[in-house]
């Protein structure tokens, strides 16, 4: 498995790591899932407060032969300075860690001065109960403030919606912008949601590509988000089939062409999947990441337990 460097530190992440909203940890085979991921060279796995799902993560942490690293999010409803400290405190003793790797703001809220969130986030780097600051959905605007707020550490990631089928970070520039201020960008919905075959034309196509590579559309949707050297991805897997698959793109590298072709045919449908207009309801309102909060828990526990 290939690795990048995180930000400007000196710790690289594998360039596929596993996101895990919605995933349910008690599903028998996701223990397996894990494993196999690690095996393979894997080395973190995502999560947020808001997931609710990070004790179950914690047990099956413990259960994998190689040392994780632990990245989560703070809500946007927790973003005042108190509420910082006791997320963290919550998040560390749910995962059964000592350290989180990297502690993101899962949302920027408006209401709330970044410079006190970030206050509170270089305090816990200063505790050691967490390594490394990152922030998601964060628009280059809020990610310049924030870079002006920290005293002693960077901004060493950017959480941001990146797929074949929504490339705005690439049409707003925002991906050249993390590049130049040496800040990865972790694409989440690199796989589109797992929607890739609902638009037929860009599956169809993909699928072309794919073919002399002996891979599928999605591995080769995957492998355009992870082409850029900046890029990591976390999709969320939860079948052994799936999770080969996957890891089966660490054995094939797209030419320039199919790259410059891949764009050429997703110039038409460089929109949103979904959630576009979630997204600008929950930046400018924090009180929005309750109500998500609420659904997650209610989603969660019509499947199974949360946490
Ligand atoms: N920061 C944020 O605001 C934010 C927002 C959304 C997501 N995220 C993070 O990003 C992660 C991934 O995003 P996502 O879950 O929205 O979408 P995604 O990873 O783009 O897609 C997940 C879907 O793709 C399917 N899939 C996995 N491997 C596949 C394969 N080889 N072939 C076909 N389908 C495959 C999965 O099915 P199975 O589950 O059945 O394997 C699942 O249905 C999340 O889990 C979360 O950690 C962050």
């Amino acid at each position: 498995m290939k690795s990048k460097v995180l930000g400007d530190s000196n710790t690289k992440f594998s360039e596929i790591g596993l996101g895990t909203w919605k995933l349910i940890p008690d599903l028998n085979e996701i223990p397996k899932v894990v494993n196999y991921l690690f095996e393979n060279g894997v080395n973190f796995i995502d999560t947020a407060e808001m997931y609710q799902n990070e004790s179950k993560l914690g047990s099956i942490f413990r259960t994998i032969n190689k040392e994780p690293f632990i990245v989560t999010k703070v809500s946007p409803n927790h973003l005042h300075y108190d509420d910082v400290i006791k997320s963290c405190n919550e998040s560390l003793s749910k995962l059964g860690v000592k350290q989180i790797t990297l502690y993101q703001i899962h949302w920027p809220n408006h209401h709330i001065n970044i410079k006190e969130t970030l206050s509170a986030m270089e305090y816990l780097v200063g505790q050691e109960k967490i390594k490394y600051i990152g922030v998601s959905n964060f628009n280059q605007n809020e990610l310049e403030e924030a870079m002006s707020c920290l005293k002693n550490n960077k901004i060493v990631s950017d959480q941001l919606e990146y797929n074949v089928a929504f490339t705005e970070i690439e049409d707003s520039g925002l991906l050249n912008f993390c590049k130049n201020s040496k800040i990865s960008v972790i694409a989440y919905s690199p796989l589109g949601r797992g929607l890739i075959e609902n638009y037929k034309n860009l599956y169809n196509r993909l699928s072309e590509i794919g073919i002399k590579y002996n891979v599928n559309a999605f591995q080769v949707a995957l492998k355009y988000t992870i082409s850029d050297k900046n890029v990591i991805a976390i999709p969320k897997i939860s079948s052994m089939t799936h999770a080969t698959e996957i890891m089966n793109c660490e054995n094939f590298d797209l030419s320039q062409k199919d790259l410059d072709k891949i764009r050429d045919i997703t110039k038409d449908i460089r929109k949103p999947l979904a959630g576009r207009s979630l997204r600008k309801i929950l930046k400018v309102n924090g009180s929005w990441a309750k109500i998500m909060e609420r659904h997650e828990r209610l989603r969660i526990e019509k499947g199974s337990k949360s946490d």
